[in-house]
């Protein structure tokens, strides 16, 4: 029994989301990932999706995973303001709406972080990736290995800011965490350091693209173009 409590931690049965709007938030993505998966499979697509897109280093279809996340995101977004505007109309005299003011921040703190890290970053990489080599004249970027790296640590950075739907909390600093409001006094929750580790994981993503196209754009013109 001691060894089940010291694997787990301070995970325990609260970690699962406990008001019935993130409840059925969680549900819902979890559902969602699952049917994924099943239509996937049914498909048969697993070996074509590895080989054409998940491994691919063609900045168009990197361009395309990137805008598809980002338009996904965005519905996560719209969904989110949804909350809050319904929470805003819902609160009037007594009434205090659908959820405490926690998750309300935790709502606010969620749609600010996706919509520009997650929606506006990945929309603009995406349009990045497939216009500019088109618009030098090169046939792809300077690191073809690095942009595909990039785009995976923007990925991976998704997952984690939305695994707190499922699992623990979203923070509640706002999309900016300022301390002393997103420090340990304030925010000794879970939230702030799911929001650490995305956004250094896909920051170090976009710092990286950042690189890869200032090369390209720099070394790889087609002759004669200034
Ligand atoms: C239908 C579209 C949208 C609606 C109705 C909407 C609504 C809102 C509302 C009501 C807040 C304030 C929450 C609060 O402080 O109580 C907010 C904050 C914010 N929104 Fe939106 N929004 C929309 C789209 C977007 C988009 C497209 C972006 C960026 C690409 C965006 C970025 C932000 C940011 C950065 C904040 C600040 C969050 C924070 O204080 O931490 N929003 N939005």
């Amino acid at each position: 029994m001691n060894l089940f409590a010291d694997i787990l931690g301070k995970l325990s049965l609260d970690a699962l989301p406990q008001e019935m709007v993130t409840l059925g938030a969680g549900i819902g993505m979890t559902l969602g990932a699952l049917s994924l998966v099943a239509l996937v499979t049914y498909l048969k697509r697993w070996t074509w999706l590895w080989k054409e897109w998940i491994t691919s280093l063609d900045p168009k279809k990197i361009g395309v995973m990137y805008i598809i996340v980002a338009v996904v995101m965005m519905l996560r977004g719209f969904a989110d303001v949804i909350m809050m505007r319904l929470q805003q109309a819902l609160s009037v005299g007594d009434s205090n709406g659908l959820f405490t003011a926690d998750t309300f921040q935790q709502v606010f703190s969620a749609h600010g972080t996706i919509m520009i890290f997650f929606v506006a970053m990945g929309l603009m990489f995406g349009i990045i990736n497939l216009i500019v080599p088109l618009q030098i004249g090169a046939r792809d970027v300077a690191f073809p290995f690095l942009n595909s790296v990039s785009f995976w640590l923007f990925f991976a950075g998704m997952i984690i800011i939305n695994l707190p739907m499922v699992l623990g909390e979203f923070s509640a600093a706002g999309w900016l965490a300022y301390p002393p409001l997103s420090g340990i006094q304030y925010s000794p929750g879970v939230g702030v350091d799911y929001w650490i580790w995305s956004l250094q994981l896909s920051g170090i993503g976009s710092l990286l693209s950042g690189i890869n196209f200032i090369v390209t754009i720099l070394k790889m013109r087609t002759p004669g173009m200034k």
